[in-house]
């Protein structure tokens, strides 16, 4: 039998429901996980409130965990039973205490990751190695700005392009949350509701603006990134904690030849071999100390109620997980 976590219809949090389940044994190209930490993500929230419909009720939610392989279907070739792992799934069930997965999706652990480490952070880390690598050039000619900056990407997103010489400015929802960011490589860091917020961006710039924005915000922020920018400067949306972003005319973008995008990482993968670069780009950058994270905020499995609230509380992203 397994535990689950498991929602018939949309709703606030209550509507995660802790449940047992049976489990069949894996099929063919699968394998069988027992979880030890599950990653909770943003993108849950989403799922649970019914924003994203991507999940068949009733279902078992989430896109992440690490474990132990338990059992192997025919035809998987390269693990072994007992061997430590972990997989991000478009097609949900991490909120449980085991997993059939397809071996496609799961990777190798490195012996020197944590867990908690990897379930809290490897889907937000992989986010940021597709910002970094794989939408515009960012290199240290670069300023750019992070929205959400003490927020579970946005720290890593400002600790790795730091970590490169990019210029990085921070934008978060309170005061208390900037000397974080400051220890996170902002070298300035303004509140988002600011008045003068695009005047600042623009005094610290030159009067130029920045060349990238990275937006993770969404509705509340959109604008002040589009006046934050520099000609020629480029938009990345790539979240909507605050709510969806409403349409945008071109002409918006003709008047300082803006150029947008509103990437979503599973789109990134495209196969298997580019998965596996992805990851491990991601392993030597926590392995290296590029990126870091050393708070960690467990729940129960039966408490992933909580663990939502928490989140939907613009507290302890990047630092909570769930355990089996
Ligand atoms: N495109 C992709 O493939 C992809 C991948 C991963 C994540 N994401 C998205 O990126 C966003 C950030 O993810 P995350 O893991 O960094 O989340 P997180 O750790 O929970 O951080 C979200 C931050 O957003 C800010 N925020 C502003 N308005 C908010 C509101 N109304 N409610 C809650 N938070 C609000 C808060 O910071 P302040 O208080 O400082 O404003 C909060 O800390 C999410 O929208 C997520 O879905 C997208």
């Amino acid at each position: 039998m397994a535990s689950i976590i498991e929602i018939e219809k949309y709703g606030p949090s209550s509507v995660l429901t802790y449940k047992t389940h049976s489990i069949a044994t894996p099929k063919s190209g699968e394998v069988q996980i027992k979880h030890l930490a599950i990653g909770v993500n943003y993108h849950d929230v989403y799922v649970r409130s019914g924003l994203y419909k991507t999940l068949k009720l009733p279902g078992i939610p989430g896109c992440e965990a690490s474990g132990i392989i338990e059992k192997i279907g025919k035809n998987v070739d390269g693990f072994e039973e007992g061997e430590r792992v972990t997989y991000l799934t478009r097609e949900y069930g991490a909120y449980s205490t085991h997993i059939n997965i397809e071996a496609e999706k799961v990777l190798k652990l490195p012996a020197t990751l944590e867990d908690e480490l990897v379930a809290t952070n490897f889907l937000r880390a992989m986010t940021v190695e597709m910002l970094i690598n794989r939408i515009t050039l960012v290199d240290s000619s670069k300023t750019i700005l992070v929205t959400a900056a003490s927020g579970g990407v946005g720290r890593l997103l400002c600790q790795w392009a730091s970590s490169m010489g990019v210029k990085v400015i921070g934008s978060v929802g309170s005061q208390e949350k900037i000397p974080e960011t400051k220890l996170n490589g902002c070298f300035e860091t303004f509140v988002s509701n600011d008045k003068e917020f695009s005047k600042k961006i623009l005094e610290i710039t030159d009067g130029k603006g920045v060349d990238i924005v990275f937006d993770s915000v969404g509705n509340d922020t959109f604008e002040s990134s589009l006046t934050s920018l520099a000609h020629c400067g480029y938009l990345i949306n790539f979240g909507q904690s605050s709510g969806p972003v409403k349409p945008i005319l071109m002409t918006t973008l003709a008047e300082k030849s803006l150029s947008i995008s509103r990437p979503i990482l599973f789109h990134y993968f495209g196969t298997r071999r580019n998965y596996e670069k992805m990851a491990s780009s991601v392993f030597k950058a926590f392995e290296d100390n590029v990126i870091k994270v050393s708070d960690f905020l467990p729940f129960s499995l039966k408490d992933a109620s909580s663990a939502h609230d928490t989140l939907e509380s613009r507290k302890g992203g990047g630092s909570i997980y769930l355990i089996p």
